[in-house]
């Protein structure tokens, strides 16, 4: 099928690439000529494991191309998936002007028959306005469009796997023939005859669930979904302040929590909160969709308000254990949101190294793929070639990312380098019973 995607950022490039990758031939759309132009010479904007292999593939069997052209794009292409980004305003909803901008052009120019599928994060409603939008602007007869939801669950730093082993695919439409145009493009994944790029030889394991439903639940499945991984995540740092408080071990809670099945142990990792460009903003945007339609969401209210506090929390910790801020040199292992990213879009490490430098504290800092972005964003602090540079008169080590190369370092060598060999473990990573016997003060979150 001819697909064009606007947008080529996380969501739309993954999805651009792997719809090409599937079979489909794909026009990825952006208006941000830079960004082409890199991907048009072959180099790629953002770091996604396996995605790099998948441009560069699909862009020489000529199933992917790029380019600013989105009138081109929409005409070339049957189904048109709409990638853009919808930040948070000021109030935090979100802001749809990129998607309003992109819905009149493609009202426009559209010459034939388009099926325009919402695939950024939106509020509920959304397509009933894409829908009214497109026959404002549309020059052709009424009906000449379909429109459908159908929200991503790709997790960065695991994009690609997500898109080809879904737990479900999700599609909001209102009828039998969207329905159908949306299962055809995605009968690879649901049949488990792809190639898949990240494992060598893929088991026929569960196929996912096509699950069909109508536009508005659709598009209240993505906002539910991230808010309510976001209260887990939430609610067992909650937990945490609990068990530190009567020298419980809020890992041995989870853990225990997480067996009984209607539970479950995913997202039950305390630490200092959730971040990226996700969870905070959907947060903030679901509080004002029920604001709008009169429903005071006070419980994600609190899901928010506890997350933030986790900067107060850590920054307690390192007040308590160090005595004076002033002057202390603090090194930091992770920047990014979370690992396998470059992301440091409302990453924890960046609000607590923003902090602890408005304390007087000098910041050394080491992120295997985020520093090229953290020092744009804070330039000031040093940044080292590997954490036992960062680690060099520190007296203190923050490991604020969960990064899998930080378990194997010589943890002895770092304890020789660093002035006081004291750890803030942010993410509950690092075998404390090892790390205690080399001689580190060890302080976790919430144990
Ligand atoms: C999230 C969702 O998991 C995806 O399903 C969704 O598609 C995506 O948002 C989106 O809306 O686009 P993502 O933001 O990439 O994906 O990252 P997650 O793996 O969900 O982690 C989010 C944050 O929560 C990270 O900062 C992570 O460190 C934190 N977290 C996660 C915890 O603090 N504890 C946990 O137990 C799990």
């Amino acid at each position: 099928m001819n697909i064009c995607v606007v947008g080529a950022g996380y969501v739309g490039l993954v999805t651009g690439s792997c719809l090409a990758d599937i079979g489909h031939r794909v026009i990825c759309i952006d208006n941000d000529e830079g960004k082409i132009r890199l991907l048009n010479a072959g180099q790629m904007p953002i770091y996604e494991p396996y995605l790099e292999d998948l441009v560069q593939q699909n862009r020489k069997r000529g199933s992917l191309s790029f380019s600013t052209d989105l009138s081109r794009g929409a005409k070339d292409s049957e189904v048109i998936f709409i990638c853009v980004g919808t930040p948070p305003l000021e109030n935090g909803e979100a802001d749809l002007s990129f998607v309003e901008k992109v819905i009149r052009e493609v009202g426009a120019t559209a010459d034939s028959h388009k099926l325009v599928v919402e695939k950024s994060t939106v509020p509920v409603q959304t397509g009933e306005y894409i829908n009214r939008t497109l026959k404002i602007y549309s020059r052709e007869e009424k009906g000449h469009f379909d429109v459908a939801s159908n929200p991503e669950f790709l997790r960065e730093g695991s994009a690609v796997l997500d898109f080809f082993h879904p737990d479900r695919i999700v599609i909001g439409v209102d009828n039998r023939r969207t329905e159908d145009v949306l299962r055809q493009i995605y009968l690879p994944i649901l049949e488990g005859t792809f190639r898949c790029p990240v494992h060598s030889s893929c088991l026929p394991a569960t196929r996912p669930l096509f699950f069909v439903t109508d536009l508005k639940s659709a598009e209240l499945i993505k906002h539910a979904s991230n808010s309510f991984l976001a209260t887990k995540i939430s609610f067992i740092n909650a937990i945490g302040e609990i068990c530190e408080r009567v020298g419980a071990d809020v890992q041995k809670v989870a853990e225990g929590m997480g067996l009984d099945p209607r539970i479950g142990k995913e997202f039950l990792k305390a630490g200092l909160g959730f971040g990226g460009f996700c969870f905070p903003k959907d947060l903030q945007a679901f509080v004002c969709i029920g604001e709008k339609y009169g429903y005071d969401f006070a419980l994600l209210k609190e899901v928010e308000k506890i997350n933030k506090s986790r900067i107060d929390v850590a920054m307690e910790k390192l007040k308590k254990h160090l005595w004076v801020l002033r002057g202390k040199t603090i090194a930091f292992l992770g920047l990014a949101f979370k690992p396998q990213t470059d992301d440091i879009r409302f990453a924890p490490a960046m609000e607590l190294i923003r902090r602890l430098r408005e304390e007087g504290c000098h910041i050394r800092a080491f992120d295997p793929q985020a520093m090229k972005k953290a020092s744009s964003e804070i330039p000031e602090i040093f940044y080292g070639r590997d954490p036992y540079e960062v680690a060099e008169g520190a007296e203190a080590l923050v490991l604020a990312t969960e990064w899998p190369e930080f378990l194997d370092l010589d943890w002895d060598k770092m304890r020789r380098v660093m002035a006081r060999p004291f750890i803030l473990d942010g993410r509950n990573f690092l075998p404390r019973s090892r790390v205690t016997a080399l001689g580190f003060e060890y302080v976790g979150m919430g144990r």
